[in-house]
């Protein structure tokens, strides 16, 4: 029995409308789990270690629901394009290089150290279609301490020659040697990653499908993004009733499938009810709509109904690996969507997107993204004292403005699954 307790001014969501402070608060961890937190340590814990991190500020790791471990390499550069463009120009070319396995490996490591410094301890990541650099990187990333999902990318249409897999068999055969591969992995899990319909054929779906069956996969992909990408798809799946139809024909749309689809920034009205029925989580990627120009999802829209939501990156379609950032973004899109394009939809609040950041996105994990009794126990604590103010803040403001201010030379420690995996 492995017991420990950290102290600090602790915020952490309640629901989507609250969150809850507790100053020089507990956070009790026992065998990776939260057993929840107390304004003093109760008497049955007295003599447990306890790390007093003073004035610190303690919060719930934070989720990335989808980010792309490759494309890393080129944040930043080339974003003066529309998504179909931008994947032939830029992503694309970058992404065949992971053939390379030796320069798979000097870019991953650098991802990995920048994602393991980030107040990141969950995420959903796309690799590429290469089944060995994709089991480096998840190797890699176990042994850095960090959780979460990473899948060997399928591709086999609609794609240069150096990238499309040379054919469906070979798409399914190395993916299931994956999967296998990385039976032996605990914290960081194989997720089944078709690119999205343009880049697979239904043969390709189908065989996935099995996968899914056989050894009880989530999956993840990409949904009603960009205009000319609905249009498509519509062109390649005439028999699909909407883009989400086109996966859900395969039965890769939630259901027995755990799932998360990235941006739905265009679902329509059925599209939406189908993701609500299956239980699909939506990866809002709010940046990476702003760079793409590819729209802003109303996010309003599906918290107030009630769909399954978090937030994601998307790098390098979004520039930073950090939540924070994504934050900000995703408030600041639901401003000038509220104001230019639907007055209905109200902007998010403070409270709403660290929700969408932890408990929102942390329940594809399963009990992941509070410190509430029974979640596993991730935390980040961050010292917030560089940003010099003259008012006294109080934890909830020092949490608000961090989602505007935050840097990663500010964390000062990071839990994952109660282990301490910052600093190294
Ligand atoms: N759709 C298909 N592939 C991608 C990708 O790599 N990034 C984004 N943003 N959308 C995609
Ligand atoms: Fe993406």
């Amino acid at each position: 029995m492995e017991r420990f307790a950290i102290r600090g001014h602790i915020c952490y969501s309640e629901d989507k409308n609250k969150i809850r402070t507790t100053e020089h608060g507990y956070a009790v961890c026992e065998n990776g789990k939260c057993l929840g937190v107390f304004e003093a340590l109760p008497e049955e814990w007295k003599g447990i270690p306890c790390v007093d991190y003073g004035e610190k500020l303690i919060i719930p790791g934070l989720v990335d629901l989808h980010v792309h471990a490759p494309q890393y390499t080129f944040r930043g550069l080339g974003m003066d394009m529309e998504l179909i463009d931008w994947l032939n120009t830029h992503t694309f070319p970058e992404e065949e290089k992971y053939q390379n396995t030796e320069y798979a490996q000097k870019a991953y490591s650098i991802f990995i150290d920048d994602l393991l410094h980030s107040s990141t301890t969950r995420a959903c990541v796309f690799a590429t279609c290469h089944k060995e650099a994709t089991l480096w990187l998840m190797e890699k990333m176990e042994e850095a301490g960090l959780a979460g999902y990473v899948g060997k990318v399928n591709m086999d249409r609609n794609s240069p020659e150096g990238l499309c897999e040379k054919s469906t068999e070979r798409s399914a055969k190395d993916t299931e040697e994956w999967l296998l591969a990385s039976a032996g992995l605990s914290n960081v899990r194989p997720i089944l990653t078709p690119r999205f319909i343009p880049t697979c054929s239904e043969e390709l779906m189908e065989r996935l499908s099995e996968l899914q069956k056989k050894y009880r996969l989530p999956a993840q992909s990409h949904l009603s993004e960009n205009l000319s990408e609905i249009e498509w798809v519509r062109e390649l799946c005439p028999e699909a009733t909407c883009y989400g139809d086109a996966y859900r024909l395969h039965g890769l749309f939630g259901g027995d499938c755990p799932t998360v689809m990235a941006h739905c920034v265009y679902s329509n009205a059925e599209e939406i009810q189908m993701m609500k029925e299956q239980g699909v989580f939506i990866a809002h990627c709010p940046e990476s709509n702003a760079n793409l120009a590819s729209g802003i999802a109303p996010a309003r829209k599906y918290l107030d109904q009630g769909l399954k939501m978090g937030l994601g990156t998307d790098v390098a379609a979004g520039t930073s690996l950090s939540m924070f950032r994504a934050m900000a973004a995703a408030i600041q899109c639901s401003k000038l969507r509220w104001r230019i394009q639907d007055e209905s939809l109200a902007p998010l609040t403070v409270e709403e997107v660290f929700y969408l950041a932890t408990k929102g996105g942390g329940e594809f994990f399963g009990k992941v993204g509070s410190l509430e009794p029974g979640y596993e126990f991730d935390a980040v604590v961050i010292d917030d004292g560089m940003l010099r103010h003259a008012r006294k803040l109080s934890p909830k403001e020092r949490l608000e403005r961090l989602i505007y201010l935050a840097e990663d030379r500010q964390i000062q420690a990071k839990y994952i699954k109660g282990k301490q995996v910052l600093p190294i």
